[in-house]
């Protein structure tokens, strides 16, 4: 079952930033309580792509048009472990949606920042989102959570193939929650920027894995340089890591 619990032990962040996470998570969980019902969304659209594949994306993007589906809250604490412990300072997330992981993202990397003595210009989440009401609502409660969030995310509306094919700097980390045709583009666009060691962070790998095989096929290939793991997180959470031969 999905982690809505804010791991208030994991994350170091203002009390209202913890009790915003908390509000943001369960209207997430609700929605998706909903979406999991027979005639809910999510069979709404494995329908649609048994009976009328070419309008699945179009179905997908109306019902997920007002859904959170936000990143579980034990993932995201670890994702925000994995940030701070490994000092990383540019982060991109595809798939932001109304932002909720992004919160945990900017936190990490805005302490990372401080411990370096680096400042916004040097740290950064570059965010991504194509409909325009959630980059909106985003920023909103990114206003919301206040200076230990807001400056650190520079969020990229529009499709991502486009907004993060330019000014990009050597990445650290990124977090691939996307709508899995999209996984392999995203991977093939950010790979040139990528550093030996370079983490990723892909959800619902279990649960979606035949949305996925393109990935894993992308990502086992000889010479690949990546390394994986599945971690046994609710649907499974994959944890890559990129070493080129150099
Ligand atoms: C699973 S949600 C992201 C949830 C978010 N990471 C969180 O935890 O709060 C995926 C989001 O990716 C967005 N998206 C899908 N395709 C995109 C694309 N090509 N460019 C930018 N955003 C896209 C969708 O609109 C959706 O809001």
């Amino acid at each position: 079952m999905a982690s809505t619990t804010v791991c208030k032990n994991a994350i170091h962040a203002p009390q209202s930033v913890l009790h915003l996470l908390a509000r943001l998570h369960k209207q997430s969980f609700e929605q998706e309580e909903i979406l999991k019902r027979p005639d809910g969304g999510y069979n709404v659209i494995s329908d649609t792509l048994k009976s009328d594949p070419a309008n699945t994306e179009a179905k997908r993007n109306e019902i997920m048009l007002d859904k959170f589906i936000a990143l579980d809250a034990d993932k995201a604490a670890l994702v925000y472990s994995l940030i701070r412990a490994t000092g990383a300072l540019n982060v991109v997330e595809a798939g932001t949606s109304f932002g909720v992981s992004t919160i945990y993202l900017a936190l990490a990397v805005g302490q990372n920042a401080e411990a370096a003595g680096k400042t916004s210009a040097q740290a950064k989440v570059m965010a991504t989102e194509f409909e325009s009401s959630k980059a909106t609502q985003a920023r909103k409660y990114w206003r919301e959570a206040g200076s230990s969030v807001e400056p650190w995310i520079d969020l990229r509306e529009g499709d991502l193939l486009q907004t993060l094919k330019g000014d990009l700097p050597v990445i650290d980390f990124v977090l691939l929650d996307i709508w899995t045709p999209m996984v392999v583009p995203t991977l093939e666009l950010l790979e040139p920027h990528f550093r030996p060691g370079t983490l990723l962070v892909a959800d619902n790998t279990v649960t979606s894995a035949s949305g996925y095989q393109d990935f894993f096929k992308r990502i086992s290939a000889p010479g690949s340089g990546y390394r994986t793991l599945t971690l046994p997180y609710s649907g499974g959470l994959e944890l890559v890591t990129y070493w080129p031969k150099a």
